[in-house]
């Protein structure tokens, strides 16, 4: 049994005391102690291996005490399993050399045996259960397969994601093809990584944003629907969609746990489009974690009474930025755990 079970209750929607809070990116290149570890080691290889991978998971609750951990990872290790060529480079992020463009190249993605090709995750998440010695949940993620799709077809991160975009509109039949080898791919890779030990799960849609509400529900939607229906028996699944506030009406009505929003719609009408019944989980921009620590606390606190501290996840909007001072991070989970409202 989890010790601090916060957060397992606010996905069931029960009355807590205070909301639970853990942050996107939470273990990353604004603590120092991360930093120590990225000068010795590239970044997948602190992936594979699971003294690092389960070191780094652990950091950012030691310093914060977050109610969730999340498995230091990324959302690229599923194409890197499926024969796609992915690496990290340092100041420029993701770079997939040979980029998928076609029918061939859809031809040539596998389909892989996820506890084979990912073995090393599930032996990390197995480290880290150790670690955190059951005082909190730890949470598995994956990309959405829109989200993976536009790395894997542009090739690179991208403002507008045009070269993915064409793909899909030009060529519909391999793009749906490319699609569901990554749905299928991340069901299974997700279901091992609840049987290695992972509490929960979140699907990250960083880039679902980028299509229009019809083209949402065709290409990214529909895949991430069929992952919640494959997993919400094995564990809650939270569905995190950056821009996606458009078809935050459909996403309500879905199996899924709670629904993740950025900072760029209000409580209120998150509420009122996701149906009132679902647990959130946001949304506080990034960028506000500069705010002098005293104004930090007062937007958490007016951020929890504006979605009521039941069936809410404290969380920020997207990922934590790389320059963000931890006195400010302190006082952002401070004020969450202060909260009495
Ligand atoms: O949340 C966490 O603390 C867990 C770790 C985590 C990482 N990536 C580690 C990481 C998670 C959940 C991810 C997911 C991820 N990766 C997403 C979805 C979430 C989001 O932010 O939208 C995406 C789009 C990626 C792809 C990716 N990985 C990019 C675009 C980059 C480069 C951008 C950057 O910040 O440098 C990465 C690299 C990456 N993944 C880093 C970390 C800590 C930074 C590289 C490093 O520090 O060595």
């Amino acid at each position: 049994m989890i010790k601090n079970d916060l957060f397992l209750r606010a996905l069931k929607g029960e009355t807590v005391d205070r909301p639970p809070v853990w942050l996107m990116r939470q273990a990353g290149r604004h603590l120092p102690e991360f930093m120590e570890i990225r000068e010795k080691y590239d970044f997948f290889t602190r992936c594979r291996t699971p003294e690092l991978a389960s070191e780094i998971t652990v950091q950012p609750i030691r310093r914060y005490g977050m109610d969730a951990a999340i498995l230091f990872s990324d959302i690229l290790v599923i194409p890197q399993a499926m024969n796609i060529e992915v690496e990290m480079k340092p100041n420029f992020g993701p770079y997939l050399p040979n980029p998928v463009r076609d029918q061939k190249g859809v031809d040539n993605v596998v389909i892989p045996d996820v506890n084979i090709e990912l073995d090393y995750v599930m032996q990390a998440i197995k480290a880290t259960k150790e670690l955190l010695n059951d005082e909190i949940p730890l949470i598995g993620f994956a990309g959405s397969p829109w989200t993976i799709l536009c790395y894997v077809v542009q090739g690179q991160g991208s403002k507008n994601f045009d070269k993915a975009k064409a793909f899909c509109f030009t060529n519909p039949i391999a793009a749906h093809q490319l699609l569901q080898k990554i749905t299928d791919t991340t069901i299974a890779y997700l279901k091992a990584k609840v049987k290695a030990g992972a509490d929960v799960v979140q699907i990250f849609d960083s880039w679902g944003g980028m299509l229009s509400p019809v083209d949402y529900q065709e290409f990214s939607w529909q895949y991430i629907n069929q992952i919640i229906e494959a997993l919400k028996e094995d564990a809650p699944v939270i569905a995190f969609g950056k821009g996606c506030w458009f078809a935050l009406q459909e996403m309500g009505k879905s199996n899924a746990s709670a629904l993740g929003v950025d900072w760029t719609i209000s409580a209120l009408n998150a509420r009122y489009l996701s149906g009132r019944n679902i647990t959130l989980q946001g949304n506080f921009d990034p960028a506000r974690l500069l705010s002098p620590p005293t104004e930090i606390k007062k937007m958490v606190t007016q951020m929890i009474n504006a979605f009521g501290k039941d069936k809410y996840i404290v969380n920020l909007g997207h990922g934590m930025l790389p320059n963000i001072p931890i006195e400010n991070v302190q006082a952002f989970v401070e004020a969450v755990k202060e909260y009495n409202g």
